[in-house]
């Protein structure tokens, strides 16, 4: 019988349970990427908290992307220092660190580029900006990195039938669309081979000709092939709201559970977790291994330490999604 306060392995990784912080965008960092002082704060919060690790919120691996607001970056060797004390921090509390590298926009010569016009040089920009990040984190201490390939952001658009439409290598098939992610895999693996390699994907992209659960099944079984260490399982529309604990948790279930399945890598599974008696059922009805949440943790960094602590009464995020407008991105009920 697992339990959510299992200890286990993430490849190499050890957790204390099943619980991982989903990347949560903070908005905390300056134009440059540089991180402030309430950004170290929140996550020593999260740490303390009793999660099993953390993932942390988009950092963009390129200085010219400004896709989102207040982004941390590791496009610059002189942002190492700020993440290793990011790290040092988080590994004080014997939690795992995982950042969240992330393209929103590709910037090349031209701006506004689409997928379909990049040249070969473009793309091997972007590949190299991936590697070199994920360079910085190792430099940094960290424990993994997570490829943001989900919720529309670049990978996510390059993977997905809607918006690549290229008639060469990196077209057509998924084998195809996901060969820039593999290639960026791969150089992950080469260059920081120290590093847990994670992805976050949809599982659908739940648009007209968008990315269907048979493309990520294959996009997924590719990079689980190419060294992949374990998958995130999300889709587009990824903060549903008006979540209820015994209603409707759990709402990426019916794509992550048939890939747990079919996969040889650990999956993890994000969106609508509340209770832990949804979470313990999914994890003894599906092979679907660790459980990760935003917005519960936004209301209650330390959720894991109270249900740890006998406290078995639901997740007290009523899921409103005001959060993505407050600055910090903090929970408005929260005091
Ligand atoms: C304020 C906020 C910021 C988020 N930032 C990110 C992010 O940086 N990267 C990401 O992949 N998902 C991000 N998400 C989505 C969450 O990781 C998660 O997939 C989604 O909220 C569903 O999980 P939940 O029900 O536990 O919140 C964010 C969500 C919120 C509410």
């Amino acid at each position: 019988m697992k339990t959510i306060f299992d200890p286990v392995s993430l490849g190499k990784l050890r957790l204390k349970n099943r619980l991982i912080r989903s990347a949560t965008w903070e908005a905390l960092a300056d134009e440059d990427g540089h991180m402030s002082e309430e950004l170290f704060a929140q996550y020593e919060r999260l740490a303390a908290g009793g999660v099993g690790a953390i993932i942390t919120g988009f950092t963009s691996v390129a200085d010219d992307d400004h896709y989102f607001e207040g982004m941390a970056r590791l496009s610059r060797d002189e942002l190492i220092p700020e993440h290793q004390r990011l790290t040092k921090l988080i590994h004080a509390h014997d939690c795992p660190v995982i950042v969240q590298l992330a393209l929103g926009e590709y910037n090349g010569a031209h701006r506004n580029m689409t997928i379909d016009s990049m040249s070969a040089a473009d793309i091997a920009a972007v590949r190299g900006s991936f590697i070199a990040a994920a360079v910085r984190a190792e430099k940094s201490g960290c424990d993994g990195v997570q490829i943001h390939a989900a919720h529309g952001f670049f990978l996510s658009r390059f993977i997905s039938p809607a918006y690549n439409h290229r008639t060469d290598e990196y077209g057509g098939s998924a084998e195809n669309r996901a060969r820039l992610i593999v290639e960026i895999l791969r150089g992950i693996k080469a260059s920081a081979p120290s590093l847990h390699v994670t992805m976050k994907i949809n599982g659908s992209d739940f648009i007209r000709g968008g990315l269907t659960p048979d493309d990520c099944a294959a996009v997924c079984a590719l990079c689980a092939r190419s060294g992949l260490d374990s998958v995130e399982i999300s889709g587009n529309g990824t903060s549903v709201p008006g979540i209820r604990a015994g209603v409707n948790e759990a709402y990426f279930r019916g794509l992550a559970a048939p890939l747990a399945r079919q996969l040889s890598i650990p999956v993890i599974l994000v969106g609508g977790h509340r209770s832990i008696d949804c979470m313990e059922r999914l994890l003894n009805e599906t092979q679907i291994e660790f459980l990760s949440l935003s917005r519960p943790l936004v209301r209650e960094p330390a959720l894991p330490a109270r249900w740890k602590s006998c406290d078995r009464a639901p997740s007290r995020c009523v899921s409103c999604n005001a959060c993505y407008s407050t600055p910090g991105h903090r929970c408005i009920f929260s005091r």
